[in-house]
């Protein structure tokens, strides 16, 4: 991308302005898989939708041959919608009535709430003659050798899922009422992603398949939480590649008895791994100001568009101005909202002559924020595709109107 090419979609469609480059998702999704397939061919990619299900990327996701990795009833009715014939459905509440459809549509299905047993064994003994089953998503204790919790924000245990206690009386009552079961589900989101994580995760999840008898399992699903598709300008060099996590989940697999004989499909759901640098977000300089020593640019873009979490990090970034400009001072990158805390970048690099007409590009935004946008002051901002080496165009989302705003309310 350059200016003029970044100009030229700013005055057709307004800023600021995703750019989407679905060549780049496919080519991630290819390539998690290819790490997999040459040691073993049963793998199951379920694109995890709940990270970015703008409908062009999950349908890439579809040809690619992913199952649809879904949480809610928005997302299982949006998978449908989309055409997906395969779908996971996990998530901590299913509602009575989309359970209920997921079972009827012979979805694969990981319970993970007494709630939820409670509907399906109310729909076996309704319907005795089908043929009902199911997944159990399995709570991992993810403390590591020197008796560290690893589990996302520093949690001793994660909440999600039934613990291996639990899980016996659990298989038995399903068992007992003619329920197979034949998924596990070990998603556990770590705080650092490690390789390390994995090994743990299987190795629990084999230990509950080999104790428990589950033989008629054909999903092994080890969840996402996976590194990945890391955006130009971060440094990866000490990060894990598909590779690495490919190894470690297939040596602990295939070196187990049980799974040999069993043989399930390895179900992965990344999101962020394979979408993370999918996305891009451009938005327009209007003013530089300089109050009390410190210079603040700011931008038609907000930082809710690209951090909804409000992390510190500053993402990687480019400035593209009009006149060519190679001296550069320091400068915060706000945002349109009113709120101070809306700032994009912190203390960064700029180029010194930079002004109002000048764009800047924020690279990596693919995971959790199209979906976590609010509309906060301003309309919600299209997506616009790229293709070819970014000469070609074309709108995967078009920008919010005043319709769609008041559309909701009663006026
Ligand atoms: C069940 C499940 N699968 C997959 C994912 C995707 O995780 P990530 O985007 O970290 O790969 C999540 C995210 O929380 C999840 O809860």
């Amino acid at each position: 991308m350059n200016f003029v090419q970044l100009d030229k979609i700013a005055r057709k469609h307004g800023t600021p302005y995703y750019l989407m480059d679905g060549g780049m998702f496919l080519a991630n999704i290819k390539a998690f898989q290819e790490a997999f397939k040459p040691r073993y061919n049963r793998l199951i990619v379920g694109y995890s939708f709940k990270t970015n299900y703008v409908p062009a990327l999950c349908k890439i996701a579809k040809e690619a041959g992913c199952y649809a990795e879904v949480v809610s009833e928005m997302e299982y009715v949006l998978a449908k919608r989309l055409g997906f014939e395969h779908i996971i459905f996990n998530g901590p509440i299913k509602k009575e009535s989309v359970l209920i459809t997921a079972l009827k549509d012979k979805a694969v299905i990981n319970l993970d709430s007494g709630y939820e047993l409670g509907t399906v064994l109310k729909y076996k003994s309704e319907y005795p003659e089908e043929e009902v089953s199911v997944g159990l998503r399995l709570n991992i204790d993810l403390t590591d050798e020197n008796g560290v919790s690893k589990v996302q924000c520093g949690l001793r245990v994660g909440r999600f899922g039934f613990s291996q206690t639990m899980m016996k009386g659990i298989v038995s009552l399903l068992r007992d009422n003619g329920i197979k079961i034949v998924s596990l589900h070990g998603h556990t989101s770590s705080s650092d992603r490690a390789v390390a994580n994995y090994n743990l995760i299987v190795l629990q999840m084999l230990q509950v398949c080999e104790c428990l008898e589950l033989n008629d399992l054909q999903y092994f699903d080890v969840g996402g939480g996976f590194f990945g598709a890391a955006a130009k300008g971060i440094d990866v060099s000490n990060k894990p590649k598909y590779e690495n996590y490919a190894n470690c989940i297939l040596g602990a697999c295939l070196s187990n008895e049980w799974f040999k004989q069993v043989q399930p499909a390895i179900v992965i759901e990344p999101g962020v791994s394979v979408v993370a640098n999918v996305f891009s977000y451009v938005s327009k300089i209007f003013q530089v100001k300089e109050i009390a020593k410190q210079k603040f640019l700011t931008t038609d873009g907000t930082v809710f568009d690209i951090k909804p979490t409000l992390h510190s990090s500053n993402l990687p970034h480019i400035f593209y101005t009009k006149e060519c400009c190679n001296k550069t001072c320091i400068a915060n990158l706000v945002g349109s909202t009113c709120m101070e805390k809306d700032v994009i970048l912190k203390e960064v690099e700029v180029p010194e002559g930079i002004e109002y007409g000048d764009y800047v590009k924020i690279d990596g935004v693919g995971a959790y924020t199209i979906v976590l946008t609010p509309t906060f002051i301003n309309f919600i901002s299209p997506i616009i595709g790229v293709m070819d080496n970014d000469d070609k165009t074309f709108i995967v989302r078009r920008r919010q109107t005043i319709d769609d705003v008041v559309a909701l309310y009663t006026l």
